[in-house]
C-alpha cells in the first residue's frame, strides 16, 4: 500500500490529527501566515504519495487556505475531507439573482483531489455539485455515543424539525432511546405552539439533536416551549458548532444544561470527536 500522511488548514489542525491517531498515519507540520497586504500564505511539510486533506470550510479565509493547500499537495494522490462546509445552506437560488453557492464552493474545491468526504452535509443533495466522487459521512453515532456519557437516564431525543428526523432516529438508535421531532401548530391567528409530535415530555430529559447551531435560535426556542411543558431538563448537542452571534450563552441562558458540538468545527464545547467515523469512511476495514 502506498504511504499516506494527513495535512490540514489551520482551523482544523485538531480534528486532522485525531483522524491521523485513528489511521495511524503521521501529520504534516504546516506553518500559515499573511502576507502584509493581507493575502495568506501556507508552507506544508514533507508529503506523501496519498495524502488525506482534512480542511474545514468555517469561513472565506479557510477556504482560500483549503484552495492553497490543495495546491501545494499538488503530485500527490488527495482524499479531501470537508468536516464542516460553508454555504451548504444556499444550496438553492431563493430569490432571483442569487448565486447557488454550495455549488460555486464545491466546483471550485473539485479540483486536485480524487475523492471527497463531507459531514453530515445540510442537504446531502448538495454533493452533486462536485465534480468528483463526493460521499457524506453521518457522526450520529458519535452523537449517541456522546448522549451515553450524560448524567441523563432514559433521554428523549427531539430533532427540532421533521427535516432533522432521520438524523435524530440515528442518534437515538444508539441506546435504543424514544426518539421524536417538533411541530408547529398554529393555536391562533397569533398562537403557535410547538410540540413533539408524538411524546409527551412531561418530567423528561430531553436532548434537543441538529446537523448545524447557528445563531441557536432555533434550539432556544424550542427549549423554551419544552421547559413550559413540563421537562425535567433539556440539553443540546449538535455536529456543527458554528455558534455564531453569542449562540452559547443565548442557548445557556435559556436554560438548557449542556451544549455540546462536535470537532468539525473547533470550539470550546466540540467534545464530541468525529474522528472515528471519518477514518471509517475513508479507509473501510
Ligand atoms: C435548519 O434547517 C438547520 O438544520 C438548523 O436547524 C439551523 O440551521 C439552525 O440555525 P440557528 O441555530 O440559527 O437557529
Amino acid at each position: 500500500m502506498r504511504s499516506t500522511k494527513v495535512i490540514s488548514t489551520e482551523k482544523s489542525q485538531v480534528l486532522a490529527t485525531r483522524v491521523a491517531e485513528e489511521l495511524r498515519v503521521p501529520v504534516v507540520d504546516t506553518r500559515f501566515s499573511r502576507f502584509p497586504d493581507g493575502e495568506l500564505y501556507l508552507r506544508a511539510g514533507e508529503l506523501d504519495d496519498e495524502m488525506v486533506i482534512v480542511s474545514s470550510v468555517v469561513d472565506n479565509d479557510a477556504l482560500v487556505q483549503l484552495l492553497l493547500l490543495i495546491d501545494a499537495c499538488d503530485g500527490s494522490s488527495n482524499t479531501l475531507v470537508i468536516p464542516y462546509l460553508a454555504y451548504a445552506r444556499q444550496d438553492k437560488r431563493f430569490n432571483p439573482g442569487e448565486p447557488i453557492s454550495i455549488r460555486a464552493v464545491a466546483r471550485a474545491l473539485s479540483h486536485g483531489v480524487r475523492e471527497i468526504f463531507v459531514v453530515n452535509i445540510h442537504q446531502p443533495d448538495a454533493l452533486r455539485y462536485f465534480r468528483v466522487t463526493a460521499a457524506n459521512i453521518s457522526i450520529a453515532p458519535a452523537v449517541g455515543r456522546y448522549i451515553q456519557s450524560l448524567e441523563v437516564s432514559n433521554p428523549l431525543i427531539l430533532a427540532p424539525d421533521e427535516g432533522a428526523i432521520a438524523f435524530a432516529g440515528d442518534v437515538a438508535a444508539v441506546g435504543g432511546w424514544d426518539c421524536d421531532f417538533l411541530e408547529k401548530n398554529r393555536i391562533s391567528s397569533d398562537e403557535i405552539r410547538i410540540n413533539p409530535k408524538s411524546l409527551n415530555v412531561s418530567s423528561r430529559d430531553v436532548v434537543l439533536v441538529d446537523d448545524i447551531i447557528s445563531t441557536g435560535g432555533t434550539l432556544a426556542t424550542a427549549a423554551g416551549m419544552l421547559y413550559r411543558q413540563g421537562a425535567a431538563t433539556v440539553h443540546a448537542a449538535c455536529v456543527h458548532g458554528v455558534l455564531s452571534t453569542g449562540a452559547y450563552a443565548r442557548l445557556r441562558s435559556v436554560g438548557i444544561a449542556t451544549v455540546a458540538s462536535s470537532d468539525t468545527y473547533e470550539r470550546a464545547c466540540s467534545c464530541i470527536p468525529a474522528a472515528g467515523e471519518i477514518a471509517r469512511a475513508i479507509r473501510p476495514c
